[in-house]
Formats: C-alpha cells, sequence, structure tokens
C-alpha cells in the first residue's frame, strides 16, 4: 500500500501574514486528516513561518527549489542544508516553471536531487511534457529522457525516497487537467521505467503524483486511480477550504 501525498506548491504566493492566516483557517480543516501526508511549499521567505505555524500538526513544509551545492558565492540561492535548517523535510526540484524561466536542464535536476538526498530532505521531482510534445506524440521519450538524466544515476536506496510528480505542462494553471486516464498512463510508464532501472518491488512501492489543475471536485477521480498516488497542487492550495477539500479528497 502507498500512502497518498498532498502537496501544495505556493509559488510565488503569500507573505508571512498571509501565510500565517493560511494556517489558522487550514489547521483545523485537516486536525483529523490522518490517511495521507500533507507538504504545503511556501515561498522561501515564508518558510520559517510556516514552519512555526505547523508544529504539532501533521503538516509538512517544503523548499520550491534548492542549489546544488552546499554553500559559495552563488548569489540568489538557498541551500538544502538552510532547507533543513529551516525546518523543510522535502524539497520540489524541476517543477516547469524553473525548467521554462530559469533554463534548469536535466542534468541541473539531477545536481540538485543529489544534494537534497545528501542533506537529508525528501525530493518531489517534476516531469511532464509539453502540449507540442503531446501533439506530436512524444510524450513517452520526453518522460524517459527527464527520468534517465535526472533521476536514474540514483541508487535504489536513495531513488525510494524520492517522489516523482507527473505533470503535463499543458495542465498546469490552465484549467485543463490530465484525465485520470491519461495520467494513469504516465505514471504506469515512470513505473516500467523505474522498474527496468532499479526493481520491480521499489517500482511498486515508488510514490508518483500528478500536478495540473488538481481542484477539490477532480480530486477524486484522480485518486480513484491505482497508479496515481496523490497531487501536487498549485492554484488550489493558496485557499485553506479549497486545499483541505483536496487533502480530504
Ligand atoms: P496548478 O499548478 O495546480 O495551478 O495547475 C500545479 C503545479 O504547477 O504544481
Amino acid at each position: 500500500m502507498r500512502r497518498p501525498v498532498i502537496a501544495g506548491n505556493w509559488k510565488m504566493h503569500k507573505t508571512q501574514a498571509e501565510t500565517r492566516a493560511f494556517f489558522e483557517e487550514f489547521k483545523p480543516l485537516v486536525s483529523a486528516s490522518r490517511h495521507c501526508d500533507i507538504i504545503v511549499a511556501p515561498p522561501f521567505t515564508a518558510i520559517a513561518a510556516a514552519v512555526d505555524a505547523a508544529k504539532g500538526t501533521l503538516i509538512s513544509i517544503a523548499g520550491q527549489d534548492g542549489c546544488w551545492e552546499r554553500a559559495g558565492a552563488f548569489t540568489g540561492e538557498i541551500s538544502m542544508p538552510m532547507l533543513i535548517e529551516a525546518g523543510c523535510q522535502s524539497v520540489i526540484i524541476g517543477h516547469s516553471e524553473r525548467r521554462k524561466y530559469f533554463g534548469e536542464t536535466d542534468a541541473i535536476v539531477n545536481r540538485k536531487l543529489k544534494a537534497a538526498i545528501e542533506a537529508g530532505l525528501q525530493p518531489i521531482v517534476c516531469v511532464g511534457e509539453d502540449q507540442s510534445e503531446r501533439d506530436a506524440g512524444h510524450t513517452e521519450q520526453l518522460i524517459e529522457r527527464q527520468f534517465n538524466d535526472g533521476m536514474a544515476t540514483l541508487t535504489g536506496p536513495d531513488f525510494s525516497r524520492i517522489l516523482v510528480a507527473y505533470e503535463p505542462v499543458w495542465a498546469i494553471g490552465t484549467g485543463r487537467t490530465a484525465t485520470p486516464e491519461i495520467a494513469a498512463e504516465v505514471h504506469a510508464f515512470l513505473r516500467r521505467l523505474a522498474a527496468k532501472r532499479f526493481t520491480p518491488g521499489l517500482a511498486a512501492s515508488a510514490r508518483i503524483l500528478y500536478g495540473g489543475s488538481v481542484k477539490p471536485d477532480n480530486i477524486r477521480g484522480l485518486m480513484a486511480q491505482e497508479e496515481i498516488d496523490g497531487a501536487l497542487v498549485g492554484g488550489a492550495s493558496l485557499d485553506a477550504r479549497s486545499f483541505s477539500a483536496i487533502v480530504n479528497f
């Protein structure tokens, strides 16, 4: 049995005050929710406020990104050990917005992944095709490349610590969710890649989340798919009511 994960990615939203207000409203709505891991990824400046607000709850806090180096002359960057010290337990790596706007490649994703694991963070590694790649019938090819270049060099034990998030770029922030069947197909493909590279056992226990316009009204259909182990939620995670409705699918 794979334990479900519902993770919220706030992107560049919420000040510290807004973060505190979110948790005040959110905590009572999920205080009885023990059926899944709950993760919130605020912007860096609100991590401390989120960690403080989530104390004594089962909600864990994640970074949205982190550098591959531990320390050094990298203006503007935050290292994985810094995220740990701030109270994070996981970190999103290779989100499509990082790849698109900040030039992140699979090689960078791979370095960040290793740095996260070395620091003791649980990486949430994002993969996914854009509209033109899907239209051209290249989805599996692209996913395979992102898998091979991003995470295939991990050891088995390290692979068992990561969460993979399948986020088709055409579904992010567009209101166009992949159907549960489309998502499940790609999840099954990722699992076959993991079985080939690692072991069938590791592939069977890998947790693969879906992301892209997940909302309270489509989460149940997605979670009904055997292949889908959870969700990475953007827009709908900003509101305590809608995010709690997703958590309590
Ligand atoms: P969305 O974003 O739920 O707003 O589509 C998902 C994501 O980018 O992680």
